[in-house]
């Protein structure tokens, strides 16, 4: 995820925006990059670790003592040089950094381009630079409203010029932003933890804020120029909490940044009038007219997610739809026709069995679509097609932000091939936009009861052997809360469809084994329903994860881990994250190491 660092004082801003930089490393980067004003403004950029940067800058120091500085996670075009914040207007007066993405990006560099304005890069930040330029009438503050008026999506910028070289103006969007409030000298971050090591005190930029720093402090006023006053937060973490933002670990944050991992995996891509936009697939009505077979492949988590997109594209599209091990798909002589579609889902894009697979179905004639969190991975650059889900880093090594994204994802790509195709009905379209829209919402709530799930973890902290079981798209996120389970908590656990129990497992389900049953699907309801009565009929102790409205379950199961009623598609999507939380306090109650299980590592890069 990018990261932005600014500062105003008497001091030299280069070295200190660059130690900001550093402390930001940790969130991933692909390319770095300072401005500072000194007069004219000098700007340095680099492809690759703040070590090049700062290498540029040993070579030769900007002076200066206001100034900005940025690591990208590229979201539009590759990570290069040339698309390095900051970025700058064609005169150079002007210059910006930013998070987040402009989601009317394409619209306002055609505008721009047809009024005369050349663009030196790919990014949608550059844009910005431009519209400030262009609406400058002597004050910085109000050409940095006007451009932030015409651009749309969640994003955070911060923009400094050379008519003004006393300050930085920046603007939060979604995307966070604090301001460190030091002696006679002031930050702008990010993250508080690029300069927690210089102040204790923060004013916190919240949505729709603009503020402008100097070096005398800050002041806050509304997008549309009512003034703020914001009292001023002291802050006590420690060094290591600052990193997880507050959170005790990466996965609980990660679990948490879902809801705004949807909206970003959405923004810009569904419009007003049911169409979907995926740059980097191009799947046009004449492949989509002859497509008659979707492989997905993946390992782990990824083909958890992958199950999902089978139910997705079988029921949606009624394209027959497989899911494959990559690891078995390899070595096996899969059947693949013409008109055939490879869906790879990899959230690094570097797992070597995924790629395996992915080459052997494109030499084999396959088109080959990439569902992947990096930018510019091997299986991005291998694959006709590219859908980046935009989780941004994912540091715990058991997924979550990235499956949400898997999953979001995939409703987007089905939407996309429904369309070109020609069989979706409007209403069904509909149908899934609401779906998707409601989502951050269920999760949010979720995320915000967690006392049922925190009881839940400690009923079953202690079991030899824990069960999941659902049917349908409920198996496939019941496969998935099993894996959390065993990878950080070392319970053993299996899962399976509900309606395999009977024909083997059930023999172990003794007094207070724990089930955990996912039941969200009302077409197999009824069945669920039996096999958790096998289950209660031998005495096993059932943990439900259940719409918080279903009178039946409460009567039944022993714990039920409500979730808000949805639309049965959109059901399993929320119905991971009691599951991610119950594997997250199972195996704190057990004193593990969360973010970094044993024998487990984030990128399985061999074989
Ligand atoms: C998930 O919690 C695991 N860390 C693991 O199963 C992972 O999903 C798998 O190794 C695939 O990784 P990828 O998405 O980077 O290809």
């Amino acid at each position: 995820m990018c990261g932005i660092m600014g500062y105003v004082g008497p001091r030299q801003a280069a070295p200190l925006l660059l130690d900001g930089l550093q402390r930001l490393e940790y969130r991933g980067y692909d390319s770095a990059g300072v401005a500072v004003a000194n007069g004219p403004i000098s700007v340095r950029k680099a492809e690759g670790k703040i070590d090049r940067l700062a290498a540029l800058l040993q070579k030769e120091m900007i002076e200066g003592s206001v100034g900005i500085g940025h690591t990208r996670w590229a979201t539009h075009g590759a990570p290069s040089d040339r698309n390095a914040h900051p970025h700058a207007d064609s005169s150079g007066k002007f210059v910006v950094v930013h998070n987040g993405i402009i989601e009317n990006f394409a619209q306002l560099r055609s505008e721009l381009g047809s009024k005369g304005h050349e663009f030196t890069s790919d990014t949608d930040t550059e844009i910005l630079a431009h519209l400030i330029a262009r609406r400058y009438d002597g004050d910085l503050v109000s050409a940095v409203r006007s451009a932030v008026a015409s651009a749309e999506g969640a994003y955070a910028l911060a923009a400094i010029s050379e008519h003004e070289p006393d300050k930085i103006v920046a603007v939060r969007r979604i995307s966070p932003l604090v301001v460190g409030l030091g002696d006679g000298e002031t930050f702008l971050a990010s993250d508080i933890l690029a300069v927690l090591h210089h102040t204790r005190d923060f004013l916190i930029v919240e949505d729709d804020e603009m503020v402008v720093v100097t070096e005398d402090g800050a002041t806050i006023e509304s997008i549309s120029g009512s003034e703020i006053d914001r009292p001023v937060m002291h802050v006590d973490w420690d060094i290591e909490q600052a990193e997880k933002s507050g959170f005790d670990h990466f996965m609980l944050k990660e679990i948490h940044e879902q809801p705004s991992v949807i909206s970003e995996t959405i923004a810009g891509r569904l419009d007003n009038h049911n169409h979907v936009r995926l740059e980097g697939v191009n799947l046009d009505s004449t492949f989509a007219d002859e497509l008659n077979q979707i492989c997905i492949t993946a390992c782990g988590t990824a083909y958890h997610a992958g199950l999902v997109g089978r139910e997705i594209f079988s029921r949606l599209l009624r394209i027959p739809t497989s899911v494959e091990y990559a690891h078995e798909m390899r070595y096996a002589e899969p059947l693949i026709a013409s008109g055939s579609l490879t869906l790879a889902i990899s959230q690094s894009g570097e797992t070597a069995d995924t790629l395996a697979a992915a080459r052997l179905a494109r030499s084999q004639g396959s088109r080959l679509l990439a569902l992947t969190n990096v930018v510019g991975s091997t299986l991005s650059r291998e694959a006709d097609d590219v859908l980046y889900t935009r989780a941004g880093p994912e540091m715990s090594v058991a997924s979550t932000k990235a499956y949400m994204a898997m999953l979001i994802g995939q409703y987007l790509l089905a939407l996309h091939i429904g369309s070109a195709k020609g069989v979706l009905e409007e209403e069904l379209v509909e149908r899934i936009m609401r779906g998707l829209h409601a989502l951050p919402a269920d999760i949010e709530t979720i995320i915000e009861n967690d006392e049922e799930i925190v009881t839940a973890a400690r009923s079953i902290a202690s079991a030899e052997d824990l069960y999941f079981i659902g049917r349908g798209l409920d198996y496939a996120v019941a496969m998935e809360g099993s894996l959390k389970l065993k990878e950080i908590s070392y319970l053993h656990s299996e899962a399976m469809p509900a309606g395999e129990l009977k024909h083997g497992t059930l023999a172990l389900i003794t007094e207070g084994t724990p089930v955990i049953v996912v039941i969200t699907q009302q077409s197999v309801y009824e069945k669920t329903i039996s096999a958790i009565q096998e289950v209660k009929a031998r005495g096993g102790r059932v943990i439900a994860v259940a719409y918080q409205d279903d009178p039946i379950i409460y009567e039944l199961a022993d714990t039920v881990l409500g979730i808000p009623r949805s639309d049965d598609l959109f059901g399993p999507v929320a119905a991971v994250v009691p599951l991610q939380l119950l594997a997250y306090h199972v195996a704190r109650l057990r004193g593990h190491d969360i973010d970094q299980p044993r024998n487990l590592a984030k990128s399985v890069t061999v074989e």
